[in-house]
């Protein structure tokens, strides 16, 4: 998840009614998170300031160039601790997050110092506005989601990171590598998946990246990756990275998934490199010769664009079952192509009443097409996406 990833759209079709109480809680936090958002930077600076005064142990988990992650962190908790009011999508997530945070080597009196800093970072930024009912409702809402991220830490067997061997790099366009690994031991994933991984070209700045494979017996793992304009990581990935060279892996992230017993139908839509996740799926489903049937929108503004459709052409020609739909945006008229945006081309076919329906892609992506659907009619319980994956 990136620092801006908490989608505005909720994920569960019903979701548990918040107290009134909490509601009050999240709406006052997000009074004064308004108010202060715009100051982000100096906030953070603060929060820095503070956190690795009160825990300097801290200093050696971030960049050692502060300018890069910029106020990623403080947007980030903030993203979170406004969501207590939607425990059902939070708490699976925190437990996550918990997990994940163990590569560090966060310990639990560190949570303790990084929401000191960040009451102590708002309060210098409002003033007046603070008061001790704006106080107790940042501190509660934290305490909650800390207290979530701890006690999964603490129950977690697993170890807090896997280094991993590049054993493959290999560019499939211009702008996007294939980079296959193998992890010293297997790293316990579900297709559908994501985890951060760091890079040697770039000490201490984790992203987010989904296998494109189901778990295989010699634990290889391989990521599709685009260097987007400016990025510290993915330029260096896809420019730099050799066979040889040892990421780490944090634990696995998300909720994206297929029930094979209980799914009528599926219907898959991924934008770019938001196919990875997807394949993994499609991957570990094509162990069985029978499958719900399951249409895989994919798209991208060029045909260029969509690297893998050939290799999942020819999964569709093994697996009756699957089916692939091309979507461009630019070039008219190419044969077996729809055009348009996945939005569109989606909602053409109405509702997808009783499919199970699966998106994955950018944030702008994501919202586009999640939006539409409901105006066409689809459900928000028919629909998955890594609800904290929306930039
Ligand atoms: C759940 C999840 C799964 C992901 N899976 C994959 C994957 O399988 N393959 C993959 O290549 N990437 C994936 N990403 C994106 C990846 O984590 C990084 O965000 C991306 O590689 C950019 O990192 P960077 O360090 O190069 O850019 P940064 O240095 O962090 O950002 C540089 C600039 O690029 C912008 N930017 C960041 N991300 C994007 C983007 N995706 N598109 C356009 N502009 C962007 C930023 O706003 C900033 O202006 C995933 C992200 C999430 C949240
Ligand atoms: C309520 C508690 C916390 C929440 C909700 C939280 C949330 C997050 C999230 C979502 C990210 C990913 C940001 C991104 O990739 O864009 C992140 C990154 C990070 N967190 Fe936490 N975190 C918490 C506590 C802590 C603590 C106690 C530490 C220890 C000092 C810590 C250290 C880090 C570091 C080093 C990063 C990566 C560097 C960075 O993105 O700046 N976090 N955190």
């Amino acid at each position: 998840m990136t620092a801006d990833s908490i989608s505005p759209i909720p994920r569960s079709a019903a979701p548990r009614e918040a107290p009134a109480a909490v509601t009050a809680m999240v709406r006052l936090i997000r009074d004064t998170w308004a108010r202060s958002e715009p100051y982000l930077p100096e906030i953070s600076q603060f929060f820095y300031g503070m956190l690795f005064t009160l825990a300097p142990a801290t200093r050696d988990f971030f960049p050692i160039n502060m300018e890069v992650q910029r106020g990623r962190l403080v947007r980030a908790l903030v993203r979170i601790v406004q969501m207590v009011d939607r425990p059902d999508d939070l708490v699976p997530f925190l437990r996550q997050l918990g997990r994940d945070h163990r590569k560090f080597g966060v310990i639990p009196k560190h949570y303790e110092a990084v929401g000191t800093a960040l009451l102590a970072a708002l309060k210098s930024h409002l003033g007046a506005e603070w008061t001790p009912a704006v106080e107790r409702a940042w501190a509660e809402a934290f305490t909650i989601v800390a207290r979530a991220m701890q006690e999964a830490a603490a129950a977690d067997v697993n170890p807090p990171f896997w280094s991993a061997t590049v054993v493959e790099h290999r560019r499939l366009t211009w702008d996007l590598a294939l980079v296959r690994l193998i992890p010293e031991q297997p790293v316990p994933y579900t297709p559908g998946q994501y985890m951060s991984v760091e890079v040697p070209q770039r000490p201490r700045l984790w992203r987010y990246l989904s296998p494109a494979n189901a778990p295989r017996a010699d634990g290889g793992i391989e990521f599709h990756v685009r260097a987007v304009d400016g990025g510290w990581v993915s330029r260096a990935i896809v420019s730099h990275t050799q066979p040889g060279d040892v990421w780490r892996l944090g634990p696995p992230i998300g909720r994206l998934a297929v029930d094979r017993e209980r799914s009528k139908g599926v219907l898959m839509v991924a934008g770019g490199t938001g196919l990875a996740p997807l394949r993994a799926i499609l991957d570990h489903l094509a162990q069985w010769g029978e499958n719900p049937k399951t249409r895989l929108f994919y798209g991208g503004p060029a045909r260029e664009d969509l690297y893998d459709l050939e290799d999942l052409r020819a999964l569709a020609a093994t697996n009756p079952w699957l089916s692939i739909i091309p979507v461009v945006e630019r070039g008219e008229d190419l044969p077996g192509c729809e055009q348009g945006t996945l939005a569109e081309a989606v909602t053409r076919y109405g509702a997808w009443p009783e499919h199970d329906i699966l998106v994955s892609g950018s944030p702008a992506m994501i919202r586009a097409t999640v939006s539409r659907m409901l105006v066409a009619g689809s459900a928000l319980g028919q629909i998955q996406y890594d609800p904290f994956t929306v930039d």
